[in-house]
């Protein structure tokens, strides 16, 4: 199996930085288990095997990889979404690995996944300010009356938008609903299980993102 190799872009301004994401040795082996159930695994897919990588603030990094060479695990495994079975990741310098449940929850405001199928992470029967607003509101932060125009500015979307359903945007739109999401709280980290269409915000920065630190991008 190949490994995914990074692809780094517009790290310039940030280099004489701390990375704001360090990734060392990551490896993700999944058990094979045949036959009846709890029985010993029989193998392992080695889907992700000592993936090194450091992301500086403002930085876009791109894992690049045929199908199926453990793209999405990394990921996945960065974010603690499925337990890494060893390897380092640190995040603004603290150790994500050995984090418990709660601190776990707390370190997730700064690491966002934008998913690769937007439509199915969307509730369909909530119009997508209510979608956006419940994000802020799990975290205890304050919804003002510009906050969901602001962030949805931010992804190039009307605030009339606001009001619609997820059924009633295009895959484009859709997606750009998942990062408006994934950077609602301003994360130091976002993720992005795919690549990404083409899109602009305020700054006319753009991205075509597997990781994208953003304090210093959306501020
Ligand atoms: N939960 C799982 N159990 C077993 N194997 C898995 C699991 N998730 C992914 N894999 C395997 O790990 C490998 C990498 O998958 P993935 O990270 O999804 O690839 P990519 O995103 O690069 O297309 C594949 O061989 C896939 O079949
Ligand atoms: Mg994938």
């Amino acid at each position: 199996m190949s490994s995914p190799s990074s692809r780094n872009a517009g790290g310039g301004a940030a280099v004489a930085q701390a990375p704001v994401l360090e990734v060392t040795d990551l490896v993700k082996h999944f058990p094979i288990r045949g036959g009846l159930v709890g029985r010993r695994p029989t193998g392992f897919v080695q889907a992700v095997n000592g993936v090194s990588v450091n992301v500086n603030r403002g930085q876009t990094v791109a894992l690049v990889g045929e199908s199926g060479c453990g793209k999405s695990t990394t990921a996945r495994a960065i974010l603690r979404l499925i337990e890494p079975t060893s390897g380092s990741v640190r995040l603004d310098g603290v150790d994500v690995l050995s984090l418990g449940p709660k601190e776990l929850r707390k370190a997730r405001r700064d690491m966002q996944i934008v998913f690769q199928d937007p439509y199915a992470s969307l509730n369909p029967r909530m119009k997508i300010r209510q979608a956006l607003t419940e994000k802020y509101e799990l975290l205890g932060a304050e919804v003002t009356s510009r906050t969901i125009p602001d962030l949805l500015d931010t992804v190039g979307l009307a605030d009339e938008y606001a009001d619609r359903y997820p059924h009633e945007f295009s895959g484009g739109q859709r997606q750009r609903i998942g990062i408006a999401r994934a950077i609602a709280m301003n994360p130091s980290s976002s993720c992005s299980t795919s690549r990404s269409r083409r899109w602009t915000c305020r700054s006319r920065r753009r991205s075509s993102t597997c990781w994208r630190t953003c304090r210093t991008s959306w501020a």
